[in-house]
C-alpha cells in the first residue's frame, strides 16, 4: 500500500496521485484538478468537522478510548501528582520543569500577578450587573494597551514576558470581575500563597488580615485548573490561532479566545447542568426524566460529546474531586440526582449505543456551586486555567514555519457583476 491517493476529475477526466502524509491529504494538492486552468478543486467544511489547521505537539485526545494526554503525559498522573503551574509549564515548555526551572517559573507568574491601577480604574467603569465574562474579556484586550512592547512576537524573550503577565494576571482579573458584581472592594494578590489559594484569597477574603483556604479545596480547585488547561483545537483555541497568524501580541489573540469561550456551545454547559438537575428536584423523578430524553423531549445535559465516545477521562477525576469538595463544604442535594442519573444512563441502552458518557461538564458544576460561585462565574474558572492552553497553542503557531495567516476560502453563492440601480428605480 503506498501513501497516496488516486483522483479522478470526472469534469475532465483527468487523473492524478496526491499524497498522503499522517492520514491527511494537503488541500492544496487538490488545486490541480481544474477545468481549462480555471475552478481549481477545493474542501467545503463548514466549522472544520474534517479538516487539521496545523500539526500540534501538545495536546492528545483519543475520544474512542477516552484518552487525553498534555505533550504525552495522561491527564490522571498530571492531575494525581502535579500542580497548575507545572502544568502551564509543561503545556507551553515541552518537558516537565525540573526543580531548577520550576522556582524561577513559580517565581515570576507570581510576582507579575498585580494589574496596573488604571486597568483597575478601567474595571471600575463597568455596570454593576456587567457578566464577568464580558469584564474578563475587556480587560485582557486592554491589557494589551499597557504593554506596548508585546507586539514583538518574534522576540522569544518579549514573548515569554508576555506569557508570565498573562497567566499571572488572569486570576487578578477574574477575582476582580467576582467582585465587582457583588459590589465588594477588589482584594490584591498576596504574593505568598500558591497561584489557586491567592484566586481563592482575592475571591473571599473580606477584613481578616490574613486569608487561609482550607487546603482540600485549593487541591480541588488546582485540579480543576490542571483538566482544564487545554483541550487541543477547540473553538477557543482556534480564535486564539486565527487571530494570532495575523501576528498581533497575544493580549488580543487570548481576549479573543475567552470570546469564543463565552459562547453557550463551549463554556457554559456546566450550567445547564445545574438547572436540569433543579428541574429533576428529586430522585424519585429520575426514572420519568430518563424516558423524557428517550423520547426526544429532553436532553441529558453533561452527556455526550463531539469527540469522547467513551467516559470522558477528566469527568473521572472531577468525580472524585466532588467528594472531597463536599466533605468541607456539606453535600450538595443535587449530587443524589446526578448519580441516579448517571447509574441509570450507563445501564441504559438508549445511552450505551450511543456512547453517550458524562463530559467533563456533569460534575464540575456541582463543585463550583459548593464553592459559592454563581453560574456566570463558571465560564470565567474555565478561561483562567485554559489560558496556559491558548498561550501555548500560541507560541507554537509563531514559531511554526507553516503557518500562514489564517483565510479561509469561501464558495460565493451570489450575484455577480449588477448595474447600479438609482434609489427612485428600486
Ligand atoms: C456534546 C454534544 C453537543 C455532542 O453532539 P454530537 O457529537 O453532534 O452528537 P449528536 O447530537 O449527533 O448525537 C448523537 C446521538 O446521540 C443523542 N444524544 C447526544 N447527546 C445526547 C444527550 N446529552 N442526551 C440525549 N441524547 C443525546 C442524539 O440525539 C443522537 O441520537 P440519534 O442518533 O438517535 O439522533 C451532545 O452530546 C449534547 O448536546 N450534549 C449535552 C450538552 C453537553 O453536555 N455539552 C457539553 C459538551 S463538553
Amino acid at each position: 500500500m503506498t501513501d497516496s491517493l488516486s483522483i479522478r476529475d470526472n469534469r475532465t477526466g483527468g487523473e492524478q496521485e496526491i499524497a498522503i502524509s499522517d492520514d491527511t491529504i494537503r488541500a492544496g494538492d487538490l488545486k490541480q484538478f481544474a477545468v481549462d486552468g480555471e475552478r481549481a478543486l477545493a474542501t467545503y467544511d463548514p466549522g472544520f468537522v474534517n479538516t487539521a489547521s496545523c500539526k500540534s505537539a501538545i495536546t492528545y485526545i483519543d475520544g474512542e478510548k477516552g484518552i487525553l494526554e498534555y505533550r504525552g503525559y495522561p491527564i490522571e498522573q498530571l492531575a494525581e501528582n502535579s500542580t497548575y503551574l507545572e502544568v502551564a509549564y509543561l503545556l507551553l515548555n515541552g518537558e516537565l520543569p525540573t526543580q531548577e526551572q520550576l522556582d524561577p517559573w513559580v517565581y515570576e507568574v507570581t510576582n507579575h500577578t498585580f494589574v496596573h491601577e488604571s486597568l483597575k480604574t478601567f474595571m471600575q467603569g463597568f455596570r454593576h450587573d456587567a457578566h464577568p465574562m464580558s469584564m474578563l474579556n475587556s480587560s485582557v484586550a486592554a491589557l494589551s494597551s499597557f504593554y506596548p512592547e508585546a507586539n514583538q512576537i518574534k522576540d522569544p524573550e518579549v514573548a515569554e514576558l508576555q506569557i508570565i503577565r498573562l497567566i499571572a494576571k488572569m486570576p487578578t482579573l477574574g477575582a476582580f470581575a467576582y467582585r465587582h458584581v457583588q459590589g465588594k472592594p477588589y482584594v490584591y494578590p498576596s504574593n505568598d500563597l500558591s497561584y489557586t489559594a491567592n484566586f481563592m484569597s482575592m475571591l473571599w477574603k473580606m477584613s481578616e488580615p490574613e486569608y487561609k483556604p482550607d487546603e482540600r479545596l485549593v487541591r480541588a480547585l488546582e485540579i480543576l485548573f490542571i483538566l482544564h488547561a487545554d483541550h487541543e483545537q477547540n473553538a477557543s483555541a482556534n480564535a486564539v490561532r486565527a487571530i494570532g497568524s495575523t501576528q498581533v501580541d497575544p493580549f488580543t489573540a487570548v481576549a479573543g479566545g475567552i470570546g469564543a469561550l463565552y459562547g453557550p456551545l463551549h463554556g457554559g454547559a456546566n450550567e445547564a447542568v445545574l438547572k436540569m438537575l433543579r428541574r429533576i428536584g428529586d430522585v424519585k423523578n429520575v426514572p420519568g426524566f430518563i424516558e423524557g430524553v428517550k423520547n426526544g423531549d429532553e436532553r441529558l445535559m453533561g452527556f455526550g460529546h463531539r469527540v469522547y465516545k467513551n467516559y470522558d477521562p477528566r469527568a473521572t477525576i472531577i468525580k472524585k474531586a466532588v467528594d472531597d469538595v463536599f466533605e468541607v463544604t456539606g453535600v450538595n442535594p443535587l449530587l443524589k440526582i446526578a448519580q441516579e442519573l448517571e447509574k441509570i444512563a450507563l445501564e441504559d441502552e438508549y445511552f450505551v449505543k450511543r456512547k453517550l458518557y458524562p463530559n467533563v461538564d456533569f460534575y464540575s458544576g456541582l463543585i463550583y456551586e459548593a464553592l459559592q460561585f454563581p453560574p456566570e462565574m463558571f465560564t470565567v474558572l474555565f478561561a483562567i486555567p485554559r489560558t496556559s492552553g491558548w498561550l501555548a497553542q500560541w507560541k507554537e503557531l509563531v514559531n511554526d514555519p507553516e503557518q500562514k495567516i489564517a483565510r479561509p476560502k469561501q464558495i460565493y453563492t451570489g450575484y455577480r457583476t449588477r448595474d447600479f440601480v438609482p434609489m427612485n428605480k428600486r
